[in-house]
Formats: C-alpha cells, sequence, structure tokens
C-alpha cells in the first residue's frame, strides 16, 4: 500500500445485518475530518478482487443510519480460495493507492483479513454477526435488533399458541451459538429454548411440554437455533445443503423438529422459521450506537497505525484486540445465562 497516499478503503462481507450502514456512516465522516479520501469496496473482497468502487462522500453516507443491509453489497467470497483472484486482490489495492482497509464483517471476513495483514496488507477490523459469536468483544451490532425481532415474534406465536392450544416451534438463527435463541427466548417467555452448544433430547422436550400441560397450560412455544443438533441416540437427521462459501446451509430442524413433538406428544404443533427476517430492517438505537463507535474507533485505529486490530466492545468501552484472536475461537452461549433459561422451561 502507498505511504504516501491518503485513501482509506472501507468493505462490508459475509452476511448483512442491521447496524453495518451506521459503521460505514461513522468510518466516513471520521475519515474525511482525519484527511482521508474513503473509497467504498463493493461486495466485500469481490469488489477488491474486480476493482469494484464507490466513492464514500459526506453526500453519499447521508440518510444511511437507519437503514438496514450495507450499502456497499456483500458477498461471501475468499479470495484464498484461488490464487489468481488473491493476486488481483493485491493489485487493485496498488492500483487504488489503498493507505489502510477496513473490513467490515465476521469469522469469514475477518480470517480473510487476518492472512491478508499477514501478507503485509494494512487493515482495521470491524466485528459483525447477528449470532453475536466472534469471540473477543462482548456483543456485535445486529445481534440487538436481531433478539428484538425474535422476541416480538414470539410475542405473537403465544397469542395464537394460547387461542388454539398448540405447540408452536420458532426456529431462529444461530449457525454455531445459540445466542439469539437464548436471549429472544428469556425476552419473550420460551417454555423451552434449543441451542447449538447443547444437543437436542427429544425425550426431555416432550417430557416438559406432556409436564406443562399436566398443570394446566396446553400450549408451549419451543425455540430452536438453526444450528442445534439432535443427540446422536434420538435416530434423526436434518438435511444438510452446503452454500457457496463452503458452510452448511442451515434452516430446517423447526420442521424436523415439530413432526418428532407432534408424533411423540400428540399435541397440534406449528413451526415457523424466522430466518432472514432477522437480519433485515432498521437496526436498533443499540446497534445504530454500537456500529457508529465502532466505525469512529476503527478509524482512529487506522489513523495511529494499529494495523492488524479489531475494534471491540468489552464492557461498555470500545478496544482494540489483535483481529487473529477474534476469528480463533467461538463465543459461545454463556453457561449462567443458559442455566437462567432453564429455571422457565416446562
Ligand atoms: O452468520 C450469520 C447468519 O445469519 C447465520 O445465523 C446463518 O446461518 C447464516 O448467516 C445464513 O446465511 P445466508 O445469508 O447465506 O443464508
Amino acid at each position: 500500500m502507498s505511504a504516501s497516499a491518503r485513501h482509506l478503503g472501507v468493505l462490508t462481507g459475509g452476511g448483512d445485518c442491521p447496524g453495518l450502514n451506521p459503521v460505514i456512516r461513522a468510518v466516513t465522516r471520521r475519515a474525511i475530518q482525519g484527511g482521508f479520501a474513503v473509497i467504498g469496496i463493493r461486495n466485500g473482497w469481490k469488489g477488491l478482487i474486480e476493482g469494484d468502487t464507490m466513492a464514500l462522500d459526506l453526500q453519499s453516507v447521508s440518510g444511511i443510519l437507519p437503514k438496514g443491509g450495507t450499502i456497499l453489497g456483500t458477498s461471501r467470497t475468499n479470495p484464498y480460495k484461488r490464487p489468481e483472484q488473491l493476486a488481483q486482490l493485491h493489485e487493485t489495492v496498488k492500483r487504488l493507492k489503498l493507505d489502510a482497509l477496513i473490513a467490515i464483517g465476521g469469522e469469514d471476513t475477518l480470517g480473510v483479513a487476518t492472512k491478508l495483514v499477514k501478507d503485509g496488507l494494512r487493515i482495521v477490523g470491524v466485528p459483525k454477526t447477528i449470532d453475536n459469536d466472534l469471540a473477543m468483544t462482548d456483543y456485535t451490532f445486529g445481534f440487538d435488533t436481531a433478539v428484538n425481532i425474535a422476541m416480538e415474534a414470539i410475542d405473537r406465536l403465544h397469542t395464537t399458541a394460547e387461542s388454539h392450544h398448540r405447540i408452536m416451534v420458532a426456529e431462529v438463527m444461530g449457525r454455531h451459538a445459540g445466542w439469539i435463541a437464548t436471549c429472544a427466548g428469556i425476552a419473550g417467555g420460551a417454555d423451552i429454548i434449543l441451542i447449538p452448544e447443547e444437543p437436542i433430547d427429544l425425550d426431555a422436550v416432550c417430557a416438559l411440554i406432556k409436564k406443562r400441560h399436566a398443570r394446566g397450560k396446553d400450549f408451549s412455544i419451543v425455540v430452536v437455533a438453526e444450528g442445534a443438533r439432535f443427540k446422536q441416540d434420538a435416530n434423526v437427521t436434518v438435511e444438510e445443503k452446503l452454500d457457496e462459501f463452503g458452510h452448511v446451509r442451515l434452516g430446517g430442524i423447526g420442521h424436523v423438529l415439530g413432526s418428532h413433538i407432534e408424533q411423540r406428544t400428540g399435541y397440534e404443533t406449528r413451526v415457523t422459521v424466522l430466518g432472514h427476517l432477522q437480519r433485515g430492517g432498521s437496526p436498533t438505537a443499540f446497534d445504530r450506537i454500537l456500529g457508529t463507535r465502532f466505525g469512529i474507533k476503527a478509524v482512529e485505529l487506522v489513523l495511529a497505525g494499529q494495523f492488524g486490530s479489531m475494534v471491540s466492545l468489552q464492557g461498555n468501552k470500545i478496544v482494540a484486540v489483535p483481529i487473529e484472536q477474534a476469528t480463533g475461537s467461538l463465543k459461545t452461549v454463556d453457561p449462567e445465562l443458559y442455566e437462567i433459561a432453564k429455571i422457565f422451561f416446562g
């Protein structure tokens, strides 16, 4: 990267989430104040491979604070999959005379950033995922919005479940960790919450539902994270497909779970898969503020020359941590929090 130029690139990679635009806005505003020309890279690493960019100025980030998604677009392109793409990426960095890059993303995007830092690029990371499973930060933006959407859905399922005396299964996102399920489940008063961290014991689930019926509660709300899996001995499998990045495309466990609950308990069961509803739309105040604070701090790290770091929320402070530490391990659900949820099971 050119040492003399003052060009700052910014990109968003991986699954979108509410709060990306507040980060882009904050990065642009603070970077312009810091004397940078800001270059938006379209569609994550794909845009850096293809040289697909847009200028970011005060005008282009005006009005984007409340908008979901990302004005830059996103993709799950991994430049390390093909050597020729990696070479193209380095060419683009030179051609654009990028002085530094801010990469906003989750484990995949920041994993690529970690490797590129080792290859000599000047990158600061901003953690993003609705799943809240990135290590080294207490929260990622997007999570609070997703939890509120899921909580509202659970509230709505409650009234119809109660009227029809049904079991309602709500499938929420959460690939490796059940943060959304646990938090939305606690906030929405779920009767059972099933997460990837604890294999599903169908006998125990059905026993809890029957116990509720025995005490006069003839409806139940079961929240399941899409990444949850059955105990092997339950003899139940879920069909798995791969997405373009090589990850298993999740979604569908709710239906498998619902049909087993209905068969085993005899109670009428309905399933709602919230899916991408949890990722769309306007960010909550919490996510707008967190995204804004992350964006400002990321530019300050660039100005301070602290490349290879990632902004992070620890307690109520925004601090810098090494990017590689954030991608090296997963932050799974705090067992103490899940124990609190379990007190209300059944
Ligand atoms: O990582 C965030 C996430 O929303 C996961 O919860 C989910 O499994 C995945 O992305 C879905 O990705 P896609 O948008 O490719 O369907």
